[in-house]
């Protein structure tokens, strides 16, 4: 049976999904957006050209590609129509890009809200993007939604004028500044204009090529420890960045899942508030940012960065049923003298590998480390898993025997064709 590959982040994501996407999306007849908005964000370097996607798969580079924005998504249409634009004026086309009509639309008033629920956190506060990513799913899931297909269709402007009469009766409880209706309407039916072309029914779409034995690819945004669900609730995101994301996101059955890649770095990272057991901030730490160049590429925030933890990630593996690990970064982790491995938690003098999303039990835990040599030099010409330094072998080797899942791909540089496939 023709089957279904997914690229997921394996820990609080910024692991470099863009790499693997970009690889595997060569071969791919259509490649997915499955959840999140313009949170995310990965930048492709092609020819000098830098594009930075936050909601169109990078799959569109390659001309013989479809790529699709699935159900599960939110868009912010200013932010859509800025990358179709950007795409044209370096030569791209945007004919392969379908938007699905159930996906929601983010109108300026999520963004307020967000910012304004970060403020009332004060002390507590998530760190969000302030994408209005929690607002709109909030909407979706209160189903007083605006979805693309209304957008288009302009059977939006009820719906709207509700929800902004709603919105600013918070806003001005707060005291802060009303949002209005009309300005966001005329703006929209704008919006609606450009986007129309690209919006087709894609659960039927993806179907049907499952069918004709297309290969589809679904890029997964954000990851697994932001996921609603499964991540360290409450500092997550509002949507299932996990494989079971894929299936709500995009409509496609889960007997079509065939392989799930989990990506990952050699080292970790994590942007925002929230626990993070293995996070170095110290020395340590600031090297592997500024040798990672650990900034946001949504935000610019500089990231938290630590050593890499297989309790967290055997947990990655057992929430998605990863058949799969695509590690970047092993030569940035490679310049240092020691690399450290978190192989356990100790928690009452008793060391497991049971991990836990809760704030309170990880406070109690201390990391176990292993420590390898590092010093692997400059490793981004290899191209086969034999060729590679035996320090690096060790290293990746006993991050296989922990998780129990093969590597299949090895990050060794900053190039697009730095990489080992195994
Ligand atoms: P939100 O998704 O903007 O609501 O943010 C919620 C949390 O998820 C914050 O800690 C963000 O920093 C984090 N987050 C959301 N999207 C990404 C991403 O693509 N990479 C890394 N962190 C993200």
């Amino acid at each position: 049976m023709n089957k279904v590959d997914v690229v997921l982040g394996s820990f609080y994501g910024d692991e470099g999904k863009g790499k693997i996407i970009d690889y595997l999306s060569q071969n791919a007849d259509i490649s997915v957006r499955c959840t999140g908005g313009n949170n995310a964000g990965h930048s492709i370097e092609i020819d000098g050209k830098k594009f930075a996607f936050h909601l169109i798969p990078s799959g569109i580079l390659n001309k013989n590609t479809l790529a699709v924005i699935g159900n599960g998504v939110v868009i912010d249409p200013r932010v859509l129509i800025e990358e179709i634009e950007n795409l044209k004026a370096n030569g791209y086309s945007t004919e392969n890009l379908r938007i699905s009509d159930r996906a929601h639309v983010i109108f300026p008033y999520h963004i307020e809200m967000d910012k304004l629920q970060e403020e009332l956190r004060k002390e507590d506060k998530i760190g969000t993007t302030a994408r209005g990513i929690g607002p709109v799913y909030c909407d979706k899931f209160e189903r007083c939604g605006i979805r693309i297909g209304d957008l288009v269709n302009k059977k939006f402007e009820k719906q709207l004028r509700k929800n902004i009469e709603n919105k600013n009766k918070i806003f001005e409880i707060y005291g802060h500044n009303q949002v209005n209706a009309s300005d966001i309407i005329i703006k929209y039916n704008e919006y609606a204009e450009i986007l129309k072309p690209y919006v087709a029914d894609t659960v039927t779409l993806l179907h049907n090529a499952i069918q004709e034995n297309k290969k589809i690819l679904c890029e997964g945004a954000q990851a697994t420890l932001l996921d609603i669900d499964f991540g360290s609730y409450p500092y997550v995101t509002s949507s299932n960045p996990t494989v079971g994301g894929v299936c709500t996101g995009t409509g496609i059955g889960a007997k079509y899942i065939g392989e799930v890649y989990g990506v990952l770095k050699a080292y970790s990272s994590r942007v925002g508030e929230g626990p993070y057991l293995t996070e170095q901030k110290n020395e340590i730490g600031d090297t592997i940012r500024e040798l990672g160049h650990e900034y946001g590429t949504t935000t610019k925030r500089p990231r938290r960065c630590g050593w890499l933890d297989l309790v967290a990630l055997k947990y990655a593996s057992m929430v998605n049923g990863l058949t799969g690990l695509a590690i970047n970064h092993v030569d940035t982790i490679g310049k240092l003298d020691k690399i450290k491995l978190c192989v356990g938690y100790k928690k009452d003098g008793k060391v497991s590998m049971n991990f836990s999303t809760d704030a309170e039990y990880l406070a109690d835990c201390e990391p176990v480390y292993e420590e390898f040599e590092g010093n692997f030099g400059d490793i981004s010409n290899i191209k086969n898993r034999e060729d590679l330094p035996e320090n690096a072998k060790k290293y990746l080797n006993r991050i296989e025997e922990i998780v129990n899942v093969p590597i299949k791909f090895i990050g060794t540089g900053a190039g697009r064709d730095a990489m080992i496939i195994c």
